[in-house]
């Protein structure tokens, strides 16, 4: 039974295949990539890092969109509606759940980040980064987290933004930004890339990123790598749930997903080209973690010719990264309040948008007021990134392809992925029935502390 979505549709392939790739390419490409590429051990990292991508991402991916086609409508009523058609328990919509829950306490915080972001344009744009030293830099960072009402001001900009576009609608609002704003992110990056390769040192760069060292990795690095897969894929957040609902029957879902991966990747390793030429040429610390970017990056934009620009022109880039993923983040919650209580888009996004900066407010305050209050021996923050990083995405995902790999028939599968063939359809499935459930549940156990 073919159904339509209410909430409307994607213009074309590319318009999908835009907004799909928008929403993977994020701070997880920008932020985290490097820096946890840089704790890991480099190319040893990057590395696994693949597999993950490649061996259980993609195929997660393909779940996840042919779901969404199926049911068109919000992740939880979409997962409720092809359970219904293949004759299981409603319940399975708890997945969908598991999905928009996540959407919404992830972007609770990734808007408080983004609002970094937009701080950093603006700073750099005014020559507050000129000639900063270390000690400087830090002092900027650790000044603008300890001043609650300015980052409450950046984080409703940014959630601002975020409801402006989602609440024009998935033509008018999240196409007609990707549109714009992509062509605009891949420019910046390729000629950030190619300034920072030939200005910085990019040979260390380059070895750095692809020469591994495999004594570095252990089962940690294996976790964090899988993570961070899921992550930077926008897996398992109800995200690619909403954008399947969207698409047109006759795209194919297992090649869109291919791109989609490849092009999430190729702009993390760029990221990387961008970031450690500067690092290394400037003998500042690869393995700096979270603060490698708002920290240690601007020491050598104010040291370099022309870095009020190149930092300046970074950090828009990351800040557009940003906003094409917090899109894709408020969509899930909005398509549901659209269906359920039968709001207009706009109400949806308002109120959404608006509960969402409320909560991110606890994220906020784990910074200054209350970073001395912990639950678990955790912030507010951390516990919102713990929980859905580490618990909500395996969860989410694992129950994902254990429902199309044992609940769903194979039929009606291979049915929705009618434009491979059946050599490609066998590998998919195995993956989704036993690689991805296997790798997903020595995840979760292992977050669990069970080994
Ligand atoms: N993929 C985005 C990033 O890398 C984050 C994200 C996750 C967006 C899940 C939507 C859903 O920043």
């Amino acid at each position: 039974m073919q159904r339509t979505s209410q909430h409307g549709n994607w213009s074309s392939r590319a318009a999908f295949i835009l907004a799909a790739v928008g929403s993977a390419v994020g701070l997880g490409n920008i932020w985290k990539f490097p820096y946890e590429a840089g704790q890991g051990g480099g190319a040893a990292f990057v590395a696994i890092y693949l597999l993950c991508v490649f061996g259980v991402g993609v195929p997660v991916m393909i779940a996840e969109l042919s779901l969404g086609r199926r049911g068109r409508g919000s992740p939880p009523k979409s997962l409720e509606l092809v359970a219904t058609d293949e004759g299981r328990s409603k319940a399975w919509s708890g997945v969908g759940w598991i999905g928009t829950i996540g959407a919404f306490l992830v972007l609770s915080f990734y808007s408080v980040i983004g609002g970094w972001t937009l701080y950093y344009v603006l700073t750099s744009a005014m020559g507050g980064l000129e000639n900063i030293t270390a000690d400087a830099s830090g002092a900027l960072f650790n000044g603008f987290l300890a001043d609650s009402m300015g980052l409450i001001g950046w984080h409703l900009a940014f959630m601002a933004i975020t409801i402006f576009i989602v609440a024009r609608g998935i033509q008018g609002g999240l196409e007609k930004a990707v549109t714009f704003l992509m062509p605009a992110l891949f420019v910046l990056l390729v000629g950030l890339a190619i300034y920072s390769v030939t200005t910085g040192d990019g040979a260390a760069a380059i070895k750095f990123l692809f020469a591994p060292d495999f004594s570095k990795v252990n089962a940690d690095v294996v976790l964090q790598a899988l993570g961070q897969a899921f992550f930077s894929l926008s897996l398992a957040l109800g995200t690619m749930l909403a954008y399947g609902a969207y698409l047109p029957e006759d795209v194919s879902i297992p090649k869109s997903s291919f791109i989609i991966a490849g092009a999430d990747t190729g702009v993390a390793l760029l990221a990387g080209l961008v970031i450690f030429p500067i690092v290394f040429a400037y003998g500042l610390e690869a393995g700096a973690g979270p603060g490698l970017i708002f920290v240690t990056l601007p020491i050598a934009f104010g040291q370099m010719v022309g870095g009020q620009i190149v930092g300046t022109l970074f950090f828009l880039l990351l800040a557009i990264a940003a906003v094409t993923s917090s899109i894709s983040l408020l969509e899930p919650v909005v398509s549901w309040l659209e269906e359920h209580r039968g709001f207009k888009r706009p109400v949806a996004a308002i109120t959404a948008g608006g509960a969402i900066f409320t909560v991110g407010l606890g994220t906020v305050f784990s910074f200054n007021h209350w970073a001395e209050v912990k639950f678990f021996g955790r912030t507010v923050f951390d516990n919102l990134d713990f929980l859905t990083n580490n618990i909500m995405m395996p969860l989410g995902g694992l129950l994902m392809v254990v429902f199309v790999g044992w609940f769903v028939s194979r039929k009606s599968m291979r049915s929705e992925l009618h434009t491979i063939n059946d050599d490609q359809f066998n590998i998919w499935y195995m993956m989704a029935r036993y690689v991805c459930p296997i790798a997903l549940i020595i995840i979760f156990l292992s977050v669990i502390g069970v080994f």
